[in-house]
């Protein structure tokens, strides 16, 4: 297996550290320098020109200089990265066009039936209304893309538009020639990587935009793959594969490299989003994440606010790391995302020689039939009845069905791994969830021996049959592929959850989306998983992620600025969350994956993406550029903090409210407090319906809260105008320790614009 096995989604690493740490005596660093472009002289005719100058006029500078400068930045700061030496860096932040200095930072990844899941269809709704995302271009930087794919082929796609910039650079296994209509472009960067002292590895990995990780492809699949006919997983989940906006352009951004594991440094993820933003891409989509730390630390915050700035969605992954207080890529400017279950799950059906049958999860990747075999279960002997490591005697268990229980020392696929080292001719695991373990996003790689997971309930009965004679299995069958799964959808064990660490008092993550067992393409003739002696190889498989969640947001988004050329990226952000679903398929709210409790606006923020519906959504919460300034002002930000996330020197702080005209409501109390707690939101509507239209606003509200809202009639009798509305939260004393409600204005014509309502303890 190469390393993709290690794929999930994200991070790990280091940060941005600020620029008072202290690096080893005169070694050679990597830092992110943010210049101020206006001081830039004018004798250079370019700003690239500046920074060499720059680092040759350093006095302990060697005359390699050109060798030092890693990038120059334009879009994303004015800027660049370079090997410095700490008095070089001294000497360099006495310059007055010194803005901000970061250290170089590592990241990590965050992985077709969705479509329909969506509620996507051909005759009506948005897929006809945007032509399918025709001529919106998203950018990917990810880990590379397999151009070969026939999720990027172009037929019927018209020439790729003259406003485009990018494009399709040469290098290893990959030649200008591989891209087309689809794929319109292609670069790589892996300047900071190399020079962080690590090697691209020659055997997992291409010097050029070509993935060998998968991860990538499957993205970049997801969100704009042409229609694929008969792609399945090993016959799971068969049928057309199709992206969510299968007529939207893709350009590639490698920045994800396999080393000994998939990494990325900040230098090259902030260089990507450069070249993206000069390219001319209308939607960046990054299913990785940075650590998380403060706006101004935060490279891709700064980043993303650049392309904000310029009309640019950016649409990032919300982690992997479950549990509260754990999301990623929050910055009010981002739409960030988690990931929710869909209604299909992978089954495979188990009966008894006693009659009793039941059904599993599995994704052994052959459509086994096994009849008849006798059936082992290490009754009496805790680590062997757990399968546990080298504990299973390879005489006892040779030739025969393996019953392993449940248990949170060892993971299904530790305990997979057991009983194909015993020679288990087959497995059966007690468990309440297959994916125990977050990092595990190809967990379907890993079924090499025919297995199936039951839910632990079934285990008494299963246990009280094995210690009768001659217990046997009269059948096991695989690959059956079950629609209508309920409930669904659910969040995610691993999606990350807020409040937002960097900060609680915007709700993330702001949506949901598919991002489990999610269909796409991935990198052909090379090995997936090994059966026997066999090396199946698949050009189509399932991974889990909210990597994988994140590219069917940027997908919506590509078909609403198909359909809305002129919506800024906070409407487009605002249409997905106010359009979005909190009631799964049993018409009940959204489950927990983890807990199976109802989830809250923590885990799911607005709810679950809703493309028709964000079609027309009635009213948009906007902002611009200068509500996020004045948010940024509202947090009490230096003037070098605020130059370093603004990139220029003069800005107006206007209201200075961190109160931003944000599609949810978040207030927090003191944990305890004796007396009652309030806050007021001010809010502005915008109409973006046709019509004339009367909302009133409808409350949903806990029993703890008391919400105003006044006034309670919004009154628009033409497109575009607007209307605000301040709304009061009361939090009596003695609250538990997080509530929720709802405020929705609903006009005439079924327009429903909600937003959560969250109160949280502090
Ligand atoms: C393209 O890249 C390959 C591999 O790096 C190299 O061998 C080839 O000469 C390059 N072609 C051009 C036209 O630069
Ligand atoms: C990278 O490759 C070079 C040359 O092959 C080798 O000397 C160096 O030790 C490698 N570095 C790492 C981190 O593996
Ligand atoms: C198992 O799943 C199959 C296919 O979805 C279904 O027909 C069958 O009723 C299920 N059996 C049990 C015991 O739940
Ligand atoms: C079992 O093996 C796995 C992988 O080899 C290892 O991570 C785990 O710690 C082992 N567990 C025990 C209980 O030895
Ligand atoms: C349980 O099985 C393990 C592994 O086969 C063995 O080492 C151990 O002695 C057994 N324990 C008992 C109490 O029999
Ligand atoms: C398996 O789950 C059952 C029910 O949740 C629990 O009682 C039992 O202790 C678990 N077994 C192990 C070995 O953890
Ligand atoms: C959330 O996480 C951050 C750091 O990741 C920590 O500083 C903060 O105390 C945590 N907040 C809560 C409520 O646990
Ligand atoms: C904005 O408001 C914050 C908090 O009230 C305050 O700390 C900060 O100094 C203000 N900034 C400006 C520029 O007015
Ligand atoms: C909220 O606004 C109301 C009037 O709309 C005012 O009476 C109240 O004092 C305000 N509360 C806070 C906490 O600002």
């Amino acid at each position: 297996m190469s390393s993709s096995s290690t794929i999930l989604i994200l991070l790990l690493s280091s940060l941005l550290v600020a620029n008072n740490a202290s690096p080893k005596p005169e070694e050679y660093q990597t830092y992110i320098i943010h210049m101020d472009g206006s001081q830039k002289p004018t004798s250079f005719s370019t700003h690239e020109s500046w920074h060499r100058s720059t680092l040759k006029s350093l006095s302990s500078s060697p005359s390699d200089s050109d060798d030092k400068l890693l990038y120059s930045y334009n879009h994303v700061m004015h800027g660049f990265s370079a090997r410095l030496t700490p008095s070089q860096l001294s000497e360099l932040e006495k310059s007055p066009a010194h803005r901000a200095t970061y250290q170089e930072s590592f990241g990590r990844l965050l992985t077709t039936h969705t479509t329909k899941f969506l509620g996507l269809k051909p005759k009506t709704g948005i897929w006809p209304a945007s032509s399918y995302g025709k001529d919106v271009i998203i950018g990917i930087i990810d880990t590379g893309i397999w151009p070969e794919c026939e999720s990027f082929t172009d037929k019927g796609m018209s020439p790729v538009p003259d406003r485009w910039k990018g494009k399709c650079e040469n290098g290893t296994a990959f030649s200008p020639t591989a891209c087309n209509r689809k794929l319109i472009g292609a670069r790589s960067f892996s300047k900071g990587l190399l020079a962080a002292g690590k090697n691209i590895s020659k055997e997992n990995d291409f010097e050029s935009a070509r993935d060998h990780q998968s991860h990538g492809t499957h993205t970049a699949s997801t969100a704009a793959g042409s229609p694929v006919l008969g792609a399945s997983h090993f016959g799971y989940a068969r049928g057309t594969a199709k992206g969510v906006a299968p007529s939207a352009r893709i350009a590639m951004y490698k920045v994800i490299w396999a080393t000994s594991t998939p990494e990325a440094t900040a230098s090259d993820v902030l260089a990507g989003m450069d070249q993206a933003i000069a390219d001319g891409v209308d939607i960046i989509s990054l299913s990785l994440a940075l650590p998380q730390t403060s706006y101004f630390y935060d490279a891709i915050a700064i980043a993303s606010l650049s392309a904000i700035e310029k009309g640019i969605v950016v649409i990032c992954a919300a982690g992997n790391k479950g549990g509260p207080n754990t999301t990623f890529n929050g910055a009010p400017w981002i739409t960030t995302v988690g990931a929710g279950t869909v209604d299909r799950s992978f089954i495979a059906t188990l009966s008894l020689g006693n009659g009793l049958t039941m059904n599993g999860t599995s994704y052994y990747p052959a459509s086994a039939y096994i009849t008849n075999a006798p059936l082992f279960y290490g009754a009496g002997n805790l680590s062997k009845s757990i399968c546990s490591n080298s504990t299973l005697d390879p005489e006892e268990v040779a030739g025969k069905i393996v019953l392993c229980d449940n248990s949170t020392s060892i993971d299904i696929l530790g305990q997979m791994k057991e009983v194909q080292r015993a020679g288990g001719y087959a497995g059966i695991f007690l468990a309440d969830s297959i994916n125990l373990d977050p990092q595990q996003y190809n967990t379907p790689s890993q079924f090499a021996i025919p297995s199936l997971v039951v839910q632990t309930s079934f285990g008494t009965s299963l246990k009280e049959y094995v210690r009768e004679n001659d217990a046997n299995v009269k059948s096991m069958r695989f690959v059956i592929t079950s629609l209508g799964t309920s409930p669904a959808p659910q969040v995610a064990y691993f999606s990350s959850r807020g409040p937002d660490p960097i900060n609680p008092g915007i709700l993330k993550p702001d949506i949901l989306a598919p991002g489990m067992d999610i269909l796409a393409a991935i990198v052909p003739n090379k090995q997936y998983i090994k059966v026997g002696n066999y090396e199946l190889v698949t050009d189509y498989a399932l991974a889990s992620g909210t990597s994988m969640a994140t590219p069917h947001v940027s997908g919506v988004a590509a078909l609403l600025k198909a359909v809305h050329h002129d919506w800024s990226p906070a409407a487009i952000r605002s249409a997905m969350m106010t359009t979005a679903y909190t009631l799964d398929n049993t018409g009940t709210v959204l489950k927990d994956q983890l807990t199976g409790m109802p989830a809250t606006p923590l885990d799911f923020g607005a709810g679950h993406i809703n493309p028709n519906k964000a079609m027309d959504p009635g009213l948009i919460y906007d902002l611009g550029f200068q509500d996020y300034v004045e948010f940024l002002c509202g947090l009490g930000y230096s003037k070098k903090q605020m130059r370093a996330v603004l990139r220029r020197n003069q800005w107006s702080c206007g209201q200075n409210s961190t109160d931003l005209n944000y599609p949810s409501f978040v207030t927090m109390f003191p944990r305890g407090s004796s007396t009652a707690t309030a806050k007021n939101f001010s809010r502005v509507l915008t109409n973006v319906g046709d019509d004339t239209a009367v909302y009133r606003a409808v409350l949903v509200v806990p029993t703890g809260m008391s919400v105003k809202v006044e006034p309670r009639t919004l009154t628009f009798t033409r497109k575009y105008q607007t209307q605000g509305f301040v709304v009061s939260v009361e939090i009596e004393k003695d609250a538990s320790e997080i509530q929720y409600g709802y405020l929705r204005w609903i006009d005439q014509h079924d327009h429903i614009v909600s937003s959560p309502i969250v109160a949280i303890s502090v």
